[in-house]
């Protein structure tokens, strides 16, 4: 007698979550809220999907009957079965005022084209590879330095990590942990990974804005490097659209050039990127 109403429930629940077609429809996996504004997952990859480290892909959920879609860096690195992604929370953002809710089983979308400029193909060979990132433009980055491609292009890694809190800067740190205690990547990264952490808006040993400690020359007399030289060094930049700005004219004035995934040269920036 039941089983009319049965299936009719189980029509509408079915139609809640249909899924778009030629998407990936994958499962959450974990989910870790760092602070109010910040919030890392990780979920299943498609077993066809390739990306190369530092690309981003079209993160989305469905809201209502409409599937929403926003760009998001992909931090696992290219060889890892999940994929983990680092997202900020915007309370009435379209789509992540609703993906900071997600919990594992729950089902995310993406679209199968990953693509992006951050990549180590864009740049020429050098010595010494410089991360800038702010805020969540650290996801990229995530990806690369657990990229043993990274290592094996450079001879020093720099990760730079500006926030305005100090617990917003707790997801780069459990970075470096894992690559440390982790069985393959530890060796490979050995001692060539350099994290440089800052905050702008709380006491903290390292303090301001990335860009005023390189003009004041602070950034590279702390790392111990000398100042930036075309010819050995080399940049990929993550973060708001004035700080892509602000960093990109520092590393023109000092003589290296922008370039692309068909023009590699000596910095690329990722202006896809959503902060
Ligand atoms: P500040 O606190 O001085 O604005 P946001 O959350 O606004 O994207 O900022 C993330 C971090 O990036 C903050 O520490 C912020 O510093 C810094 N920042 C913002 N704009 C710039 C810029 N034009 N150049 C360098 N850093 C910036």
């Amino acid at each position: 007698m039941n089983a009319p109403a049965k299936t009719d429930e189980f029509a509408v629940q079915n139609a809640a979550v249909k899924i778009p077609d030629g998407v990936y429809a994958e499962t959450v996996l974990s989910v870790e809220h760092y602070t109010d504004r910040l919030f890392r997952f990780r979920m299943t990859r498609p077993a066809g999907f390739r990306f190369r480290s530092g690309e981003f892909a079209m993160i989305g959920l469905m809201v209502g009957d409409k599937p929403i879609y926003r760009a998001y860096s992909i931090a696992s690195p290219s060889w890892d079965e999940e994929l983990e992604f680092f997202s900020i929370k915007v309370p009435e953002g379209p789509l992540t005022s609703h993906l900071q809710a997600i919990k594992p089983g729950d089902t995310v979308l993406m679209r199968k084209k990953p693509t992006g400029t951050l990549v180590l193909d864009a740049l020429t060979p050098g010595k010494r590879l410089y991360m800038f990132s702010t805020g969540t433009g650290i996801a990229p980055f995530a990806s690369l330095i657990r990229d043993p491609e990274t290592y094996e292009k450079f001879e020093e890694v720099i990760l730079t990590h500006t926030c305005r809190e100090v617990a917003e800067l707790k997801y780069g740190f459990d970075l470096m942990e894992e690559i440390r205690n982790h069985e393959f990547l530890a060796e490979v990264v050995g001692d060539k990974l350099k994290h440089y952490p800052t905050v702008t808006r709380e006491d903290y040993p390292f303090q301001g804005r990335i860009t005023d400690l390189m003009e004041s020359g602070k950034l590279f007399t702390d790392l111990g490097v000398p100042p930036l030289n075309p010819e050995v060094d080399r940049g990929m930049i993550c973060g708001s659209a004035a700080m892509l700005k602000d960093t990109k004219d520092l590393l023109e004035k000092a003589g290296l050039t922008e370039g692309a995934n068909n023009k590699p040269s000596e910095f690329v920036i990722e202006r896809a990127f959503v902060g």
